[in-house]
């Protein structure tokens, strides 16, 4: 937990380039807990995914129900207890293995992105300690209080008025400056998912925003390059991951998902809340079809009781009720990118995931509100998932298991970061590797 109190999220030590590893990823979400153990094995550069340094193969997998959380947040810290114990347990059993250590995604706590340039004078050419000292400085202005630092990427560097600079090392300047984004969210949220983690005698390895892993997971290379943006539509929360030339630049989210969809149907049918999820996964959409209006659908009259008669409604009944709230949430995400990096890359694609994704027509609304191509985003490049994960609502967590071969490119204040676990001592490896690979 010392880590938290100092601003920073815990933070892994990177994966070594040659060596192979075992992780564990835990994506608590306000619906479902996914729990997935891999193996990581150093592979030769690949076609696709060429930034991949490590094959991932799925050994222990569990997908239960999640509990004690609301809007992507612990709200019951024993009752997330108990279900995060029995999600890490039935992924142990199937791995055969003891989990000790877990990389968590959070979703909660209001993520947001600030840009910080921070520049240092160096004395004629820029030296390795030189690069150390601009993103230490980088990082120092990033601490607020009540907020905890998620991330913290360097995005290019400036040498007197010259930016976009790739690899300053050995560069004639006077001033010499870094570009660096800092996402960061509301300290009680990390805190309260930590907690409930660590009361599993587990520890947290790393704590990463669900956007950037659900990025990690779903981008093709050229989308990254190209510019675009991930949208991970989950049960209680949505949020954002921008990336423009290959960097990750902007995250953002708020607090509505598929599950006030699910309340909106269940007040709208007077139906009881399980029925409402049933006959929104089955039957809804939100594009209507020309007979929607003869097509009619059961709904329980009463829960649970199937002596009494079921109502029935349309088709298009549903879809009236369905997407003005789908609507909402697209128009939400719409101005947050329109307030990003993103609003610069007229050509990027949105890419999708998250279970509220699967929504029938749910795409082509979002092209329509979003002004842009969209596609359902699925995990790329991990064998071994189970076919029922292989879908757009597991892109978090398999996202998770991709963040150690990415670990390194982050950078945090060494004076910081002496105290996690990634230890001082890298810090200097760190950045060398980050401007090898980075680019
Ligand atoms: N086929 C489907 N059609 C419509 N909605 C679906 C479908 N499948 C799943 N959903 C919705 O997706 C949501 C769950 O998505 P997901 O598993 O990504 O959320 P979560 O990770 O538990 O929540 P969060 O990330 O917001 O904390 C639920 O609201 C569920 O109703
Ligand atoms: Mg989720």
């Amino acid at each position: 937990m010392s880590d938290l109190q100092f601003g920073l999220a815990p933070k892994m030590k990177p994966l070594a380039p040659r060596r192979s590893a075992v992780v564990a990823a835990l994506d608590v979400g306000t619906s479902k807990i996914a729990c997935l153990i891999a193996r990581l094995t150093p592979q030769p550069p690949q076609e696709v995914l060429r930034r991949r340094s490590h094959a991932i193969d799925v050994i222990g997998f569990s997908h239960t129900e999640s509990r004690g959380l609301k809007a992507g947040g612990v709200v019951d810290l024993a009752e997330a207890e108990v279900a995060i114990r029995h999600a890490v347990d039935l992924a142990e059993r199937a791995g055969r293995c003891q989990v000790e250590a877990v990389i968590v995604s959070l979703s909660a706590g209001r993520p947001s992105s600030e840009l910080f340039a921070a520049s240092v004078d160096v004395p004629g050419t820029v030296r390795e300690g030189d690069i150390a000292r601009v993103l230490a400085a980088g990082s120092r202005s990033s601490v607020r209080p009540g907020r905890v630092v998620l991330h913290s990427v360097p995005i290019g560097y400036t040498i007197d008025h010259e930016r976009g600079i790739r690899d300053p090392r050995g560069m004639l300047g006077q001033r010499f400056g870094v570009d660096m984004h800092v996402l960061t969210s509301e300290a009680a949220a990390a805190r309260n998912l930590m907690l409930a983690i660590e009361r599993c005698h587990l520890s947290v390895e790393a704590m990463v925003a669900s956007p950037y892993v659900a990025a990690l997971a779903a981008l093709a290379d050229d989308e990254a390059e190209l510019g675009a943006a991930v949208v991970d539509m989950g049960a209680g929360t949505t949020t954002l991951a921008v990336f423009t030339g290959g960097r990750f630049v902007h995250a953002d989210g708020f607090a509505l998902g598929g599950q006030h969809v699910t309340m909106d149907l269940a007040r709208g049918l007077s139906a009881a809340v399980p029925d409402a999820e049933r006959i929104k996964t089955l039957y809804g959409n939100v594009l209507g079809g020309a007979m929607d209006d003869r097509d009619m659908i059961a709904v329980p009259a009463v829960p649970g009781d199937d002596r009494e008669p079921p109502q029935f409604v349309s088709r298009a009944t549903l879809t009236r009720i369905i997407k003005p709230r789908v609507e909402e949430i697209l128009e939400m995400v719409r101005d947050r990118l329109a307030a990003s990096a993103f609003a610069a890359e007229p050509r990027g694609r949105v890419i999708v995931t998250g279970g509220a994704s699967e929504l029938t027509g749910f795409t082509e609304l979002a092209a329509r509100i979003l002004g842009r191509p969209v596609r359902v985003g699925r995990p790329l490049g991990v064998a071994g998932l189970p076919e029922g994960a292989k879908g757009a609502a597991f892109a978090v967590a398999a996202g998770l298991l991709v963040y150690p071969q990415v670990a390194h490119l982050e950078h945090f204040d060494p004076r910081r970061a002496h105290r996690t676990r990634a230890g001082a001592s890298g810090y200097f490896t760190r950045v060398g590797r980050w401007l090898r690979e980075s680019f």
